[in-house]
């Protein structure tokens, strides 16, 4: 496959933020095709930089792209794990972690992955393919309508997400849905025309409310955040960029939280966003949102 180029967001605001902790030990918890990493490597000059993903196939691309720094450690993990991860390496602290959330262009554009419903392939979905064994196929084909109902109205803030449930289940009652496109088409014919919206495709939320099901994102976001402020040193940041509102929500209430129990302090009241000019160059940075804890 061709390599897919990712455009890594809010990166001058990441490198402002990151800029003082040169000659120190910063993490990119998601470190996809390395795009933040490089830029950080280049402008920040930490000391070590320790690149995490989840997605061993991605976390290739990375090595790949960052092999002409001596200075970085790859590892193959989830962040909900990250003291754990840093500790096997013999790490205690660090000064800054980075959490750009979601998916990759790299994930999109290869439709193996079935992350895509503009490309037709397996309903996968998954970033971890070795240790987790929960695809989007068994979760569409197997989870009962009132569950698929949850998931496509909660991970999805989709309201139709009744009418999507009970189409999925009347449907695989006849042949089981095996890839993107059956699923997407259906989501699609299931909304009345008048009704799809705007700017996105029909079958957007469903698709990442599975996504979301599928890789347990926001158990592992609340898991990796609070992770995260264990192992940042006094002084230290984190970083968080994510896309949508059921990330950026928990975001902003574990930093309350961690405010309140005097971790540090909130360095961006409102999250940052994207300028109308990176926007047009990149419309994935359309949705995010950066938040920045402080620690004490
Ligand atoms: C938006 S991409 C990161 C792009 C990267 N910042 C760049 O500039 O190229 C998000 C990455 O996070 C990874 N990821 C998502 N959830 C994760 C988790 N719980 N733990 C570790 N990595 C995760 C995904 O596999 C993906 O590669």
């Amino acid at each position: 496959m061709e390599k897919a180029i990712h455009k890594p967001v809010l990166l001058e605001e990441v490198i402002t933020f990151l800029s003082p902790y040169q000659g120190e030990i910063i993490v990119d918890a998601t470190v996809g095709e390395g795009g933040h990493s490089e830029a950080i490597l280049v402008r920040v000059k930490p000391k070590l930089l320790v690149a995490l993903d989840t997605d061993i196939e991605i976390l290739q691309q990375a090595r790949m792209r960052l092999s002409n720094y001596p200075n970085v450690k790859f590892i193959l993990g989830d962040f909900s794990q990250l003291s754990s991860l840093l500790k096997k390496e013999g790490i205690n602290e660090v000064s800054a972690v980075l959490m750009d959330l979601g998916i990759s262009s790299f994930h999109l554009e290869d439709p193996e992955r079935g992350f895509s419903f503009l490309k037709n392939g397996p309903l996968d979905m998954r970033l971890d393919r070795i240790g987790n064994k929960l695809t989007a196929y068994e979760i569409v084909n197997s989870f009962s309508e009132k569950r698929l109902y949850e998931i496509i109205r909660e991970y999805g803030e989709e309201r139709w997400a009744k009418k999507i449930a009970r189409a999925i289940v009347e449907r695989r009652t006849q042949a089981k849905i095996k890839s993107t496109k059956e699923l997407a088409d259906l989501v699609a014919s299931t909304i009345p025309k008048r009704f799809w919206p705007k700017k996105i495709h029909p079958a957007t939320r469903t698709f990442q409310a599975i996504r979301i099901a599928v890789n347990k994102e926001l158990d592992s976001l609340k898991a990796g955040l609070k992770e995260a402020i264990n192992v940042i040193k006094p002084g230290g940041r984190l970083i968080v960029i994510s896309f949508h509102s059921l990330e950026d929500r928990i975001v902003k209430h574990l930093y309350k939280s961690f405010e309140k129990k005097k971790y540090g302090r909130i360095l961006t009241k409102k999250p940052i966003v994207a300028s109308s000019h990176e926007i047009k160059d990149n419309p994935r940075a359309r949705s995010a949102k950066l938040r920045v804890f402080e620690k004490v």
